[in-house]
């Protein structure tokens, strides 16, 4: 299977918008639409491509560090990761998370480290996550609008 992470375009919109999660997974993550509105100067979009089949999506905040005050300097964010409900439990999400770490480095050599949150109702994320290679802080991030979330993050290395 061919993996690739693809900068966001209009081209990928009608994609995007099909990619609609169930009301519980919604308070986790972004619909497509929602994720497309939301998109601000300081967000990188990336689609996730699976032999060219678009399976999902995150964004890169390249602010994050300046909003949340666990951040070391030099370091970026990962929100709103999500894979289409149709092609979840495939072992895409951890496959795109570990893609996603070793193209990183590549596209962001500024940066050395890169955090996320995940709520702590959401074992199926933080699992994820934590088996392709974010490190689980420790810390609880209280300012969600759905409850705590656990600070997991992972350091990006060109070597
Ligand atoms: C979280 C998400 C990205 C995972 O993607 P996925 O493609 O379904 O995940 P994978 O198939 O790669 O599974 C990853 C691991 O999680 C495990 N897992 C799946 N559901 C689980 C659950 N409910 N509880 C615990 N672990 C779970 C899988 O068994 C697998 O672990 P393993 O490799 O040890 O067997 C996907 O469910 C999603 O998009 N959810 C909605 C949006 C969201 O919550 N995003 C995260 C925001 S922080």
């Amino acid at each position: 299977m061919m993996m690739v992470i693809e900068r966001l375009t209009t081209l990928h919109y009608p994609a995007i918008k099909q990619i609609v999660l169930s009301e519980q997974q919604n308070k986790f993550s972004a619909n497509g639409e929602q994720f497309l509105s939301a998109l601000e100067p300081s967000d990188n979009a990336y689609v996730i491509k699976a032999d060219e089949l678009i399976i999902g999506f995150f964004k890169i905040d390249t602010q994050f560090n300046s909003r949340y005050d666990f951040c070391k300097p030099a370091s970026l964010g990962l929100r709103s990761f999500t894979i289409d409900p149709i092609h979840q439990g495939k072992g895409f999400g951890k496959q795109s998370v570990r893609f996603l770490l070793q193209q990183l480095p590549k596209l962001y050599s500024n940066h050395d480290c890169i955090y996320l949150t995940v709520n702590c109702k959401n074992p199926a994320a933080h699992h994820c996550y934590n088996q392709a290679g974010f490190i689980d802080t420790n810390e609880l991030y209280q300012g969600g609008s759905a409850g705590p979330q656990h600070i997991m993050y992972a350091q990006l290395s060109n070597l």
